[in-house]
């Protein structure tokens, strides 16, 4: 059987990995890898280290296109793809505009699809813009559902879709954890390496989301400035995304504090072994939010709503917003609250146990038989 997996951006990449790795094993599964390339270095970090070499690269990228343009250039080229592989199943993972494109071209060619990290909801279709609408969109031309959680089956059975095409997995991003963090890491960023991880509270900040450009990741930025130098012996790290909006906004507000500490974006080996040594992280990722309970550390959410209650409900993460006053308050109680602080870093991880790409492989492989 030929399974043909296409991705574009960092997520998608870091958490279909573990399921090529799996389908690398399988003598019965031909894959094929094609890559729209919607993001260029950050997706190529991922693939150096996983190892992975598409079959297929649309190299789609051009910096600050919309997303129309995404969406038109990634249909063509996936539908040439399609007609040359003529694939058993399409693989797509989350909800960028790759993941929707990709869906909707291999209904139009009749190629069944099979959703990882099905089921997710905000239930703001606004928010996060505009991933929500795109996962559901893509559930509704999906065969094979795959829930990470309990929570993410229910959200699709009350959409009635068919219990039958709706499978438990747990999240891929845990297992590919599991290639990465280690004891003894030591960085390639001089900046990193320079930084006392046991005298300082360092928080690990990210933010990329669309619905936060302009005011809302303004407020948050300059939030975080003030709580800094409130406090003492406090650094925050900020792996800055390629996003000139995000980058521009992020230099402008920092300029100056230098307990403020602005990076390219990491690759993923030091990203997860920053996050593993951090104290806390402040971030509007929805990945992010899935891999800190694992390493066993505290998020705010800087968003309004998440897809991800499940952190919420154990207790490891909060949803703090994006004014200024509910970011100082969080960021601030959390740095000096110990009982609060440990509360939130000895809670459970709801997010899987590091062994979904091989359920996820096997489901394909009963299926397609
Ligand atoms: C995209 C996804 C989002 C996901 C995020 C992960 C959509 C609509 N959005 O958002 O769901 O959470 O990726 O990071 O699918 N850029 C570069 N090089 C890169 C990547 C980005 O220069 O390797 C810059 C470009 O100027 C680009 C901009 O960032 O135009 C935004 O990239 P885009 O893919 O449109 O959206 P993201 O905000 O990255
Ligand atoms: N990540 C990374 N380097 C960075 C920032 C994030 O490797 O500098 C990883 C992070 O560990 C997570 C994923 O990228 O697995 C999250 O990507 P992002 O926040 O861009 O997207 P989202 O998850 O919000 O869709």
């Amino acid at each position: 059987m030929k399974v043909l997996t296409v991705f574009g951006t960092r997520p998608e990449a870091i958490k279909l990995a573990p399921i090529i790795k799996e389908m690398e094993k399988r003598d019965n599964i031909e894959s094929v890898i094609c890559v729209t390339g919607q993001h260029r270095e950050m997706l190529d970090q991922v693939l150096a280290i996983f190892e992975i070499e598409p079959d297929y690269d649309l190299n789609i990228f051009q910096s600050g296109q919309s997303l129309t343009d995404i969406t038109i250039r990634s249909m063509k080229g996936i539908e040439d793809v399609i007609k040359k592989e003529e694939p058993d199943l399409l693989l797509v993972q989350g909800d960028t505009s790759t993941v929707f494109t990709a869906a909707l071209t291999a209904f139009y060619n009749g190629v069944k699809i099979g959703h990882v990290e099905a089921g997710l909801r905000s239930g703001n279709i606004f928010s996060p813009f505009p991933e929500e609408a795109n996962r559901q969109l893509t559930g509704i031309v999906t065969s094979l559902h795959f829930a990470p959680t309990v929570n993410n089956k229910e959200n699709l059975l009350k959409e009635n879709y068919d219990a039958d095409q709706i499978f438990i997995t747990g999240n891929t991003v845990i297992d590919a954890l599991g290639y990465t963090v280690t004891d003894s890491f030591e960085f390639n960023d001089k900046a990193l390496n320079s930084i006392d991880f046991e005298n300082n509270k360092v928080i690990l900040l990210t933010s990329h989301r669309r619905e936060n450009l302009g005011e809302p990741m303004k407020n948050v930025f300059s939030a975080i400035n003030d709580v800094v130098n409130a406090n003492d012996n406090v650094k925050v790290v900020f792996p800055m995304h390629l996003n000139p909006k995000v980058r521009e906004l992020a230099r402008k507000e920092f300029e100056g504090n230098e307990n403020i500490i602005l990076i390219e974006p990491l690759e993923y080996l030091e990203f997860s072994n920053l996050m593993s040594k951090c104290y806390f992280i402040v971030t509007d990722s929805g990945g992010i939010q899935e891999e800190a309970p694992s390493l066993e550390k505290p998020v705010l959410v800087i968003r309004e709503e998440t897809e991800r209650q499940e952190g919420i409900e154990a207790g490891t993460a909060k949803l703090i917003g994006t004014k200024y006053d509910d970011v100082f308050a969080s960021v601030n109680e959390l740095l000096n609250d110990e009982n609060e602080y440990s509360k939130m870093a000895s809670s459970v991880n709801p997010y899987g146990d590091g062994k979904a790409s091989e359920r996820i492989v096997d489901i394909i492989v009963e299926k397609l038989k």
